[in-house]
């Protein structure tokens, strides 16, 4: 077969071209691909045999070219990023059906080994934010062969239809490829540790596609497994599914056509798999699917896309509304039982560097904020306005905390307990639950020293900068009375829990420090006194605390 033999021409290229780079382990040393694993509602993301917190950055859309690549690599070292995540387009790597270009792929993951970072790689198909802009032209050009969708007035839409082989199959044989090809080329080292498939799917200005073939589709009873799953009882996608149909219809035709895609990426090379999606406003659960991408994994159709798409582990969003509220329902939304937390993308602006916070204190395995790279692209008004340093710098002060916690912080969470916070948009403080015996405030724009409540009339004013929303807390519980706190510009009080009522709290012991590479804790100074009289203040400067509570009989 002509892709066989192309495949196998460039996968003896790619592992001459990667000998050099590989490491000197004997082939019995190589550690198991990396997985996402699942105990009690909890996730981790296993990379080399033990949990891995993703701090990602992620480049622009069109830096994904060997040329680019020296303007990715500045922008991910100042923002403390420990994965790169990259796109890698059908148009790229097979335009020409049946030619297969990796080299691109086997420049990144020889230059990310070179930077000591992962990659996450984004696979540009048949969607992508919905649109098909980024097939190869042989594809774009021939809606004979890959119809587009039809929209309800008869038009035809821009994107694709998710109901034709051809195009499923056209994509996953391209999917496949590189899959296989990563394989070749990292199936020892895994610097490559995790694969989206597909960008934002679904359809703006339609909730499915209108086609005879559709409306077929649609008047087919709906597969049992989904009719259970849902608790309905059998019959067409209308009678199950009544206004809500469509969308449904939708949702799931496209999640079996990228689950199709992934299944066979993972019969080559089982590398944990993700879908991100644009989001319908968590705030206005009545939006009309088509003013949000109809078919996408929206939060409503989260069940459907779990019982359609088992070869996808996870549902992710992307997070570009900044408003405290929307985030926070947001990751509420995402962050279940069946789906670990990993927010796909994020905004570049400021604020949003503060929610890595509330994604850890949800067992987030992992974020990934959208833009981080040197280009000399800004997606303004949707991020920053301009873009350098100065806007990286916010993400690398929050990075900088958890990047020495990437085996510790994904650990605890997922073996133990772990709380998170960030200020939202009022700047109120928030009470955290710490089980039985202990409590906590997290409160906003303090001063290091003295409560607020001596100050009535806010004549002192606030710390400079502090009107823009910018703390964060994260708690991992280490035994019973221990805690390990990192965060940034607020302040957290410990206090009795409900068993404690009737004595008096008191703080044992503070340590500032930071682990290790092997994860050992490195004690730097205890905190007391004036550092720990008025609640412990973390200011801009990132810090790492380990206290330890315990009480006296009042
Ligand atoms: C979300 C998409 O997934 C990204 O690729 C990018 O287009 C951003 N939106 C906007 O910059």
């Amino acid at each position: 077969m002509k892709s066989v033999s192309t495949f196998a021409v460039s996968a003896m290229l790619a592992l001459t071209l990667f000998a050099g780079n590989c490491e000197a382990k004997p082939a019995s040393a190589a550690s198991p691909i990396p997985q996402l694993v699942q105990k009690n509602g909890k996730f981790a993301l296993m990379v080399d045999s033990s949990p891995f917190l993703i701090l990602g950055g992620q480049a622009n859309n069109s830096s994904n070219y060997p040329a680019a690549l020296d303007k990715v690599w500045p922008a991910i070292k100042d923002m403390n990023a420990n994965t790169l995540v990259m796109p890698v387009a059908w148009e790229q790597v097979e335009p020409v059906e049946g030619h297969f270009d990796f080299s691109f792929v086997d420049t990144l993951v020889k230059q990310a080994r070179e930077h000591n970072v992962r990659l996450g790689i984004l696979w540009f198909g048949t969607w992508k934010n919905t649109g098909p802009n980024y097939t190869p032209s042989w594809v774009k050009t021939d809606n004979k062969r890959f119809p587009r969708l039809t929209n309800k007035d008869g038009s035809t839409s821009y994107a694709l239809s998710p109901l034709y082989d051809t195009t499923r199959e056209a994509d996953k044989k391209a999917y496949v490829e590189l899959v296989r090809h990563i394989k070749a080329i990292d199936g020892r080292q895994h610097t490559v540790i995790i694969l989206q498939v597909e960008n934002e799917v679904g359809v703006y200005g339609a909730a499915r596609d209108y086609s005879p073939k559709a409306d077929a589709l649609m008047n087919q009873a709906v597969p049992d497994a989904l009719v259970r799953k849902m608790g309905k009882q059998p019959g067409s996608w209308h009678q199950v599914f009544g206004d809500d149909a469509d969308e449904f219809f939708h949702a799931w035709s496209i999640a079996r056509y990228v689950d199709d895609i992934a299944a066979a990426g993972k019969a080559v090379y089982p590398l944990p798999t993700y879908m991100n999606d644009a989001l319908k406003d968590p705030l206005n659960p009545k939006s009309v699917p088509g003013s949000y991408a109809s078919g996408g994994p929206t939060y409503n159709v989260l069940d459907i896309y779990k019982v359609a798409a088992p070869h996808i582990d996870i549902l992710a969003p992307d997070t570009y509304t900044p408003t405290s509220d929307s985030v926070e329902a947001t990751l509420k939304l995402y962050a279940r039982p069946d789906n670990a937390l990993y927010v796909a993308e994020s905004g570049n602006r400021a604020v949003y560097a503060r929610y890595v916070f509330s994604a850890l204190g949800r067992q987030a395995i992992g974020v990934d904020p959208f833009g981080f790279d040197y280009t000399g692209y800004s997606n303004y008004p949707l991020g920053e306005k301009t873009w350098g340093p100065d806007q990286v710098k916010p993400f690398g002060t929050v990075y900088s905390l958890f990047r020495p916690l990437e085996r510790v912080w994904p650990k605890l969470s997922f073996e133990g307990q772990v709380w998170g916070v960030s200020e939202p948009d009022d700047h109120s403080g928030q009470d955290l639950d710490l089980g039985p015996n202990w409590s906590a405030r997290v409160t906003y724009r303090q001063w290091q020293f003295g409560m607020p409540e001596w100050d009535p009339q806010n004549k002192n004013g606030y710390p400079d900068g502090s009107d823009v929303p910018s703390g964060g807390v994260a708690v991992a519980k280490l035994s019973d009375n221990e805690f390990l706190v990192a965060g940034i510009n607020a302040r957290i009080s410990f206090g009795a829990g409900p068993a404690n009522k009737d004595k008096g709290m008191l703080l044992d012991r503070v340590e500032e420090g930071h682990y290790d590479k092997a994860g050992n804790w490195v004690f730097e100074r205890v905190w007391n006194g004036d550092q720990t009289d008025y609640g412990l203040n973390l200011t801009n400067t990132p810090r790492l605390l380990k206290v330890r509570l315990s009480t006296y009989t009042k």
